[in-house]
């Protein structure tokens, strides 16, 4: 619900949280409250605190979220304020604050969003030039955040790198500006665009958590500030550091969203509300239903063939697969005159179906694989270029690149200039024909290079034209299901989250380590978006050794695929695999729409109406979990049956005294099943 509470003050209201915006003495839109909810009166009693979208200019000292030159040289914003419009839905809402600039020609508006049922506040920023002379921006952010004056401020984000992403720190805040960003061109492996304050005195379910998550996936930046007096807040937005744009006459700018979330229930209170929100408001296809996959990647690589394809296909429809995709190596090449896809040096461009490894074209193996009850999907990565290519040699013009600069190939791979609208319009028919001509469900769309060379103009558009291609996929081909990749979790953030039904989480499938990297994608990203497959032991990566069992228990938290080399797996395998895979898709619905509650580092709990689903893990011998784990969010006076044992708890006990845990002494992990009777 948003209100116009009194002159130049605003309230926006969801479930828990309230957020009040208020004019300043020189119509600097600024924040006044962010926490729980207030009446309209409270929020009348409040003064104006840090800015919206601080700007340079005046006495500001501070992170500028809006940087902009007018021709004269002159910078910076005095603010106008010109009105505001309210569309208000049944309890969501939608308020634009309509500012200008006091003397120059630009236009600035700040939207705010709420939907009904749902505690996120979605904020964004739109510049427009309505003068006859162009405009620099330096920066525009989409939104700056504030939080109320606290001692002892601490940062949660994730950091990490291929292989390692999303490993969670939790930091004092320091008093100094905290930058955390990505100049890569996607949102990157080290860091990814969300950020959380607490007071330091939050746990996982107790105590107020701010954060904030962009829907972006090219550079990002987001600062926190913080004053000796402990004040504190962020700015962020897309682009980074350095890099500029030139806004025309008549041209308008609009920023990606950044959302914030708001709980005074702890971590865990936060990671539900965003997992709500993701859920039913940002995911493309809400509710669709994850089928369990199998993809081909590490147990073939490179040596993609139909035979190969077709015996891992049989296996995979044996044990219960729903889905079966051919990752990289499946294309390109011309018998005689150039090199297909048979390893990281050539192919990437030539996107028809390699002639000698599928004489037919992909057809007799979509066929094979429907024939066996299994949707079929393919990887591709449209961006990128091989200098060993047939599209290169054709068109060296599209390849990403700087006039009188070095050109950088990351995997012996180039980037094509995306930003062009012939590239975007080329990809967009390859990848419509592909799917328009064969029987694809699922496109896996990878990105396994960073973007280097790019000009001023491209790293928006870039991303901007990546969006549409796949928008446009998806609104023709509706049935048509995309994870996106970047090596792994190199591209996961809302903006891809709001085209794509999955997230490529980690190429590590350790599952020991695996644990840490899901831990930190679940802060944010719902279980649902979160592919996990069940590889070979010893893992391919690491070289670690796990039993069946845990390789599926940590999978099963998640998405749920298969990776493994099947015809390697022995009879027992591929038995005890099948009775996991239809213990997975029994618990499926509980794990990716149910509440996702973390029982310390190593086990979770899913719970979805009288549905109780909890997987534990004992990753390494050295780490004797052995205590009974307590339950969350349980009714106390209720009762609840283990399916498993027969065995009835009571709720209040389940919380208090934890889940009885008969492990054996060289188990390693455990799925619980328990369900209301009473
Ligand atoms: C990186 C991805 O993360 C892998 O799963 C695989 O698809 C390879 N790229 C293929 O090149």
């Amino acid at each position: 619900m948003i209100d116009h509470v009194g002159p130049g003050l605003w309230l926006l209201t969801t479930p828990t949280c309230g957020y009040a915006v208020r004019l300043g003495p020189d119509d600097a839109p600024c924040c006044a409250h962010w926490g729980p909810r207030l009446t309209p009166d409270q929020a009348r009693a409040l003064p104006p605190g840090r800015a919206e979208l601080p700007v340079e200019g005046g006495g500001r000292f501070g992170v500028a979220g809006l940087q902009v030159r007018y021709g004269d040289a002159v910078r910076g914003v005095e603010w106008r304020h010109l009105g505001d419009h309210i569309d208000s839905g049944h309890d969501g809402g939608h308020l634009t604050i309509r500012m200008a600039d006091r003397h120059y020609p630009l236009e600035i508006d700040l939207h705010y969003r709420v939907r009904p049922g749902d505690d996120a506040i979605e904020r964004w920023t739109c510049l427009r030039n309505t003068g006859d002379e162009p405009i620099t921006i330096l920066r525009c952010d989409s939104a700056a955040w504030t939080v109320p004056p606290r001692p002892g401020y601490r940062l949660s984000h994730v950091t990490g790198e291929w292989g390692g992403e999303f490993q969670v720190r939790r930091t004092p805040l320091a008093v100094a500006e905290t930058t955390l960003t990505s100049r890569r061109g996607h949102s990157g492996h080290h860091a990814n665009p969300w950020v959380m304050l607490d007071a330091g005195d939050a746990t996982e379910d107790h105590g107020e958590v701010w954060s904030a998550a962009l829907a972006w996936s090219g550079s990002w930046r987001i600062t926190v500030e913080h004053d000796h007096d402990g004040h504190a807040g962020w700015s962020g937005g897309f682009g980074h550091d350095g890099v500029t744009r030139r806004l025309g006459p008549g041209e308008s700018l609009e920023t990606p969203v950044f959302t914030g979330v708001y709980s005074a229930e702890g971590f865990g209170g936060i990671s539900h509300r965003w997992h709500d929100h993701i859920r039913r408001h940002v995911l493309p296809s809400p509710g669709r239903i994850r089928p369990v996959i199998y993809n081909s990647w590490e147990a073939v690589g490179f040596d993609v063939t139909q035979a190969r394809q077709m015996e891992l296909a049989e296996l995979a429809a044996d044990i219960g697969v729903e889905l079966f995709v051919v990752d990289d190596g499946w294309f390109g090449g011309r018998p005689g005159a150039f090199s297909g896809r048979t390893g990281e040096t050539a192919g990437l461009g030539d996107w028809w179906p390699d002639p000698e490894r599928f004489p037919g074209g992909l057809t007799p193996l979509i066929d094979h694989v429907t024939a066996l009850g299994m949707k079929f999907g393919l990887w591709v990565e449209p961006e990128s270029v091989n200098p060993d290519s047939e599209l290169h040699r054709t068109r060296p013009e599209w390849v990403l690149r700087q006039r009188n600069r070095r050109t950088t190939e990351v995997r012996d791979q180039l980037l094509l200039d995306f930003s062009r609208s012939d590239v975007a319009k080329w990809a967009h028919e390859w990848l419509d024909d592909l799917v328009t001509r064969n029987d694809i469900a699922f496109l896996k769309w990878d990105m396994n290079r960073p973007v280097t060379e790019a000009g001023d103009d491209v790293w928006i558009p870039f991303v901007r034209n990546v969006y549409a291609v796949i928008d446009r996929l998806r609104a023709d081909h509706p049935h048509l299901m995309i994870e996106g990749c970047a090596s792994g979790g190199g591209r996961t953030d809302l903006g891809m989250l709001a085209r794509t039904d999955q997230i490529w989480a980690s190429d590590n499938t350790d599952p020991a380590q695996r644990i840490a990297v899901q831990h930190g994608y679940g802060q944010i990203y719902p279980a649902c978006t979160m592919g996990a497959w069940v590889t070979d032991s010893p893992n391919a990566i690491t070289s670690g050794r796990a039993p069946l069992d845990f390789r599926f228990h940590v999978a099963m938290a998640g998405a749920l695929g298969i990776g493994g080399d099947l015809p390697r797996w022995d009879a027992d395998d591929l038995r005890q695999a099948k009775e996991l895979v239809a213990r997975y898709k029994e618990i499926r619905p509980v794990v990716h729409d149910g509440r996702l509650d973390r029982l310390g580092d190593w086990a979770v709990q899913y719970t979805l109406g009288p549905r109780v689903v909890v997987l534990s893990w004992r990753p390494t011998t050295l780490i004797r979990v052995t205590a009974p784990v307590r339950l969350k969010g349980l009714d106390p006076g209720g009762r609840y049956r283990d399916e498993d044992t027969g065995e009835v708890h009571h709720g209040a006990l389940l919380m208090s005294h934890g889940l009885p845990r008969p492990w054996p002494f060289d188990a390693t992990s455990e799925l619980r099943r328990l369900t209301r009777v009473g």
